[in-house]
């Protein structure tokens, strides 16, 4: 039994070859989702042109985008061009979304170089039409760090508005109970407890979330061949806390589809893109995968499982529209 048998999916020259023929999308195309109304591209975020040719003329209640850091990680750029780069998907996605909207971000901090780029996109950021609303930082555990510094365990989410959209609060609440007593008040001439006031036994996820287990190959909805993949609690949480029942969310950096997972969950309906076409298509795997076995991803296993291993053809849901 293999634990994650695709390596990143993005530099691995040989196995992408194979991948590549099994993809729907090309460059420019579109994928259109016959049952829920979803729409995967293989589309470039910062080309107003291509962003155009998902949205038609729809705008969106909700976007959350994960961009590549610019950190070793992924394709590395000078500072100035990386911002350029990020006005451009920024400002399309202020096209994309409604006048009251929420937008988040997760971005990431290179502590061996100035702590680049996240510092320096909120900066960016003060320019354009989004009222900030919060930093979250995520807990995200995994291995078992250095013996020279400080374990690296965050993920920075930065949660920004425009106009006065939805926030529902109930999305808000963790599973973990209260277990610290105090903040006393008086009321009506007693002095209460904290959980005698309050409405719920469990405690508010707040702007730092550690009740999220970050993705590893033990669990059901790892993507092998996946680097960056956001775990769908984080995403259920934001896309229930920011938007409503039928609305619509984008996400520009679609990978391994979570964005667009936790929307068919929730009943949203997500419009999605990627430039790189095995990526847009494990998007679209993970969805029909999803319908099929409600699996939330692949244990054990890999998107491509069926072709590279005993070469079936894919079965979709869906219409694709070539670029012409
Ligand atoms: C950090 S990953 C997103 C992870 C995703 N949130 C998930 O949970 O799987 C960034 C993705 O953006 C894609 N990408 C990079 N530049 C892009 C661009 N200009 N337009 C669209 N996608 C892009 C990469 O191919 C990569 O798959």
């Amino acid at each position: 039994m293999h634990h994650n048998p695709l390596p990143r999916l993005d530099s691995a020259s040989e196995i992408r070859e194979r991948l590549l023929p099994l993809c729907r999308l090309r460059r420019g195309d579109l994928w259109i989702d016959s049952l829920r109304g979803h729409r995967v591209g293989c589309l470039d975020a910062a080309d107003s042109h291509e962003v155009n040719e998902i949205m038609q003329r729809d705008c969106a209640q909700l976007a959350v985008h994960d961009p590549p850091y610019n950190l070793v990680a992924f394709k590395r750029q000078s500072l100035q061009e990386y911002l350029r780069w990020c006005r451009k998907w920024i400002r399309n996605s202020d096209t994309a979304l409604r006048s009251d909207s929420s937008l988040y971000v997760w971005l990431g901090a290179d502590q061996k170089n100035g702590f680049q780029p996240l510092p320096d996109f909120i900066i960016m950021m003060r320019e354009m039409p989004f009222q900030p609303k919060s930093l979250v930082t995520v807990r995200n555990q995994r291995g078992y760090g250095t013996q020279k510094n400080w374990m690296a365990i965050r993920q920075e989410l930065l949660y920004y508005v425009k106009g006065k959209p939805t926030f529902n609060v109930d999305a808000e609440y963790t599973d973990i109970p209260k277990i610290l007593r105090g903040y006393y008040k008086d009321i009506n001439g007693k002095s209460t407890e904290n959980f005698e006031r309050s409405r719920s036994e469990t405690i508010r996820a707040g702007n730092v979330w550690v009740d999220v287990q970050q993705i590893f190959y033990r669990m059901e909805e790892n993507v092998s061949g996946c680097y960056a993949q956001k775990p769908i609690k984080c995403l259920d949480r934001i896309i229930r806390a920011s938007s409503d029942d039928g609305d619509l969310v984008i996400d520009f950096f679609a990978h391994s589809g979570s964005t667009l997972l936790a929307s068919e969950i929730s009943n949203r309906r997500c419009y999605t893109m990627d430039t790189d076409p095995v990526f847009a298509e494990i998007a679209i795997r993970r969805l029909e995968h999803f319908r099929e076995t409600g699996r939330l991803g692949w244990q054990n296993g890999h998107p491509f499982e069926d072709e590279l291993d005993i070469g079936n053809d894919t079965t979709s849901s869906g219409s694709i529209e070539t670029e012409t």
